[in-house]
């Protein structure tokens, strides 16, 4: 029989994150009892299909891979429940899972790697930190990685995100041309597909469930993809309800334009904290 594959972090009070192992994708984080994330109700959980929704890991590529499957092969692994789910003294939740090369993985890509991906849960807040490490005495690669949040809302229509003004950005449904942001805060009104770069440290949506705002911190993690399908996209996605889109927003934080050359035995950290205010 398959071992379990979601881990739950519990902290009382109804907060809760899950993480299905296949991919390491949180499928859940509520707070209070009120979920922040949004899944697909199409979602296909048959520990092959990286899951549409909650928050997708994507390494070693960004988008689409002539080595492999678009978005890299990380949100497709069955990742390893390194440390946990354990309270800490100030009585917040930790896990960590790691990924480390294997022979599936290095027939697509051939390096020698380690994953470790740390989350803590807290009252009102979800943290997480990544590192990647290059476990070869020779050889450097290079790779893209982002955090491919989705986040549950009301009406994206309604939503507004800062921080991006005044950054550039390529707009992946158009052409390579560089294109400047000039809106203070950022609403969505139709099909959205983004890649803001050098982005500040700090974003908010407004008009996440309940109407509250959610607070984006990210170290290390330049640039910002938005992303929603909307209508008619979103019915030419197999796992995806074709009435959902109103419902989702993907701001997906990430380092996506210059990859990272890792040189031997060296590490990468960046990290990202979601809050609820
Ligand atoms: C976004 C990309 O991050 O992910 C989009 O910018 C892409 O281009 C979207 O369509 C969803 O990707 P996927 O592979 O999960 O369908």
């Amino acid at each position: 029989m398959a071992a379990t594959s979601c881990v739950l972090m519990d902290r009382g009070n109804n907060t809760t994150c899950t993480i299905n192992l296949h991919g390491a994708t949180v499928v859940s984080w509520r707070v209070n009892n009120q979920e922040q994330l949004f899944v697909s109700k199409e979602a296909i959980f048959d520990g092959k299909k990286a899951i549409r929704g909650g928050i997708p890991f994507v390494f070693p590529q960004f988008g689409e891979w002539p080595l492999g499957p678009q978005h890299g092969f990380a949100r497709i692994m069955r990742w390893n429940l390194e440390k946990g789910p354990e309270r800490m003294a100030s009585g917040d939740i930790e896990v960590v899972f790691s990924l480390c090369d294997n022979p599936l993985i290095r027939n697509m890509w051939n390096y020698q790697f380690r994953l470790t991906y740390r989350l803590i849960l807290r009252e009102k807040e979800l943290h997480f930190n990544v590192n990647v490490y290059n476990t070869n005495k020779e050889a450097s690669f290079y790779f893209t990685l982002l955090l491919h949040t989705y986040f549950k809302v009301p009406d994206v229509r309604r939503c507004q995100i800062t921080g991006l003004s005044g950054c550039t950005y390529v707009d992946k449904l158009r052409d390579c041309n560089i294109y400047h942001e000039n809106r203070d805060a950022v609403t969505v009104t139709e099909q959205t597909d983004r890649i803001y770069r050098n982005t500040t440290q700090e974003h908010i949506i407004t008009n996440v469930v309940s109407g509250r705002k959610m607070r984006i911190q990210k170290y290390n993690f330049p640039d910002t993809v938005v992303w929603n399908p909307w209508a008619e996209k979103a019915k030419e996605l197999p796992d995806f309800g074709p009435e959902e889109w109103p419902n989702m927003l993907c701001v997906e934080a990430g380092r996506v334009t210059h990859p990272i050359v890792l040189q031997p035995g060296t590490a990468f950290e960046a990290s990202q904290s979601l809050q609820v205010m």
